[in-house]
């Protein structure tokens, strides 16, 4: 006999009967616009064009493809997360998704190029004035300005709050000193949005964020580091040596909002890396499906092999699963729901762990030659495995995961009828759920 007929059996009320029922957040329609569509069907264009035959030849070289850049310049790429009085087209996280995805199967290196440009200019978009977005928008939108977001240092990864570059107030304007760690498109970026300590002695409203342009003076690439995958986009280590940012330069005209706008941007940008990651999953797959229909050994394709179907399928299903989460999170996001946080974290979570899983099988579908180099899918593997580690690590993501569940424990007392009570020991967990 369950818990649930021992309730019933001790003589409770149907805890069914009224309102009481905590009920999941409605999931949104996915539902895809025709000017979504056409820049997705351009972005598989430019992917098969552009980016399938040089993949290798930019990982080698560590040399971005500006080329296939210039092409989505070309297509209107570059303003979809943009509103149309900005010079963008508004077609959302969604549309910004699609063209990762995309551009991911061919090259998840150019994928991530691209997400990270719309990172570095989101913050202007959560939290500009409107004379700063009217400035620096319209040049994002164009394809004019690249954008890079600098908020990691070398002892403050996760702890995004412990930062230590510091912004002094002066005459004016900001004194900004210090070196960011890991700044993705760092020495491609025309536009970088810094993070620094305005306010050491404040918890709460210790951090801002300045609009730090490439030509302001001190500030500097100290380093490009030389990286496991990705290799084609550079990843910097920035150095700020006394840049002076006049007050119109500070996001939002307001100090101490540096977090909060963090956490905004990272919110409506984790899907971004998630659809790279489903690109990188589909792509990897593909090229899987593709290897093991001709290889043959036994005397026939390795396809026909039950336990390579099995493989097959289930990097399939999990891909699929991770594509609907993005989608789904990418219509929360649009629509501004308040869901966004934790599906953001979900998407972010589910679909590089799937990318970095569905690589890794991929190579072992090709075997040895998925081992060498001169074969597509190893730089799948290299580059896949950074997807659980930027933009949140998924152990971060689980935190934020987990916290909005501990939010959401008080929804669920009903349930308690249904506990027998000599299991309920509490472990401090009721004292963290009245401090959320
Ligand atoms: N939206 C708005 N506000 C938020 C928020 C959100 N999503 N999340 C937190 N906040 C607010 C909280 O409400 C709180 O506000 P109050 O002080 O007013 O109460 C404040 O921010 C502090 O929040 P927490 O107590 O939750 O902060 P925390 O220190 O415990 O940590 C964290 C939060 C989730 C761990 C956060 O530090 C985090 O996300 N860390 C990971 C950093 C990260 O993602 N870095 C990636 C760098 S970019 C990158 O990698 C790009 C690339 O190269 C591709």
């Amino acid at each position: 006999m369950g818990p649930c007929s021992q309730g019933f059996r001790r003589g409770w009320q149907n805890p069914f009967l009224g309102n009481r029922l905590h009920t999941m957040p409605e999931l949104p329609k996915i539902e895809f616009t025709e000017a979504q569509l056409k820049l997705r069907d351009a972005a598989r264009e430019i992917a098969i064009q552009h980016l399938l035959p040089n993949a290798g030849k930019h990982d080698k070289d560590g040399t971005f493809n500006e080329a296939a850049f210039q092409a989505a310049v070309d297509a209107g790429m570059l303003g979809v997360w943009i509103p149309e009085e900005y010079g963008g087209s508004n077609l959302g996280i969604t549309a910004l998704s699609m063209i990762v995805e995309e551009f991911s199967k061919a090259d998840p290196a150019f994928g991530v190029a691209f997400a990270v440009n719309a990172l570095g200019s989101i913050p202007i978009l959560v939290g500009g004035t409107p004379d700063q977005k009217a400035k620096y928008l319209p040049r994002v939108a164009a394809g004019k300005a690249a954008c890079a977001f600098a908020l990691s240092e070398k002892f403050a990864g996760s702890d995004a709050g412990g930062l230590s570059v510091r912004a002094e107030k002066v005459d004016g304007g900001y004194r900004i000193n210090g070196e960011k760690k890991w700044t993705t498109n760092g020495s491609r970026a025309d536009i970088i949005t810094v993070f620094a300590v305005t306010d050491p002695t404040s918890k709460s409203r210790r951090i801002s964020a300045f609009i730090c342009e490439k030509t302001d003076e001190g500030f500097h690439i100290i380093k490009e580091e030389d990286k496991m995958g990705i290799r084609q986009v550079p990843v910097s280590e920035t150095g700020y040596d006394n840049v002076f940012l006049p007050d119109d330069r500070l996001l939002g005209g307001t100090p101490g909002l540096g977090f909060k706008h963090s956490m905004m941007t990272l919110d409506l940008a984790r899907p971004g890396v998630a659809a790279q990651a489903v690109g990188t999953a589909a792509g990897a797959l593909e090229y899987a499906v593709t290897y093991a229909a001709r290889r043959k050994q036994f005397g026939q394709p390795i396809i026909s092999f039950q336990m390579i179907q099995s493989m097959l399928a289930d990097m399939a299903m999990q891909t699929e699963a991770a594509r609907w989460l993005v989608y789904a999170t990418a219509a929360l996001a649009d629509r501004g729901s308040r869901d966004t946080t934790r599906y953001a974290a979900m998407c972010k979570c589910f679909a590089t762990d799937t990318a970095v899983k569905v690589a890794t099988d991929a190579v072992q579908v090709f075997g040895g030659y998925g081992f060498m180099e001169d074969y597509p899918i190893a730089k799948f593997y290299r580059d896949s495995k950074i997807l659980q580690i930027y933009e949140g690590t998924n152990q971060v993501q689980r935190m934020v995961i987990a916290r909005n569940l501990i939010k959401e424990a008080k929804n669920f007392d009903y349930l308690n009828n249904f506990i027998p009570t000599e299991t309920q020991r509490t472990f401090g967990l009721e004292h963290e759920i009245a401090n959320t």
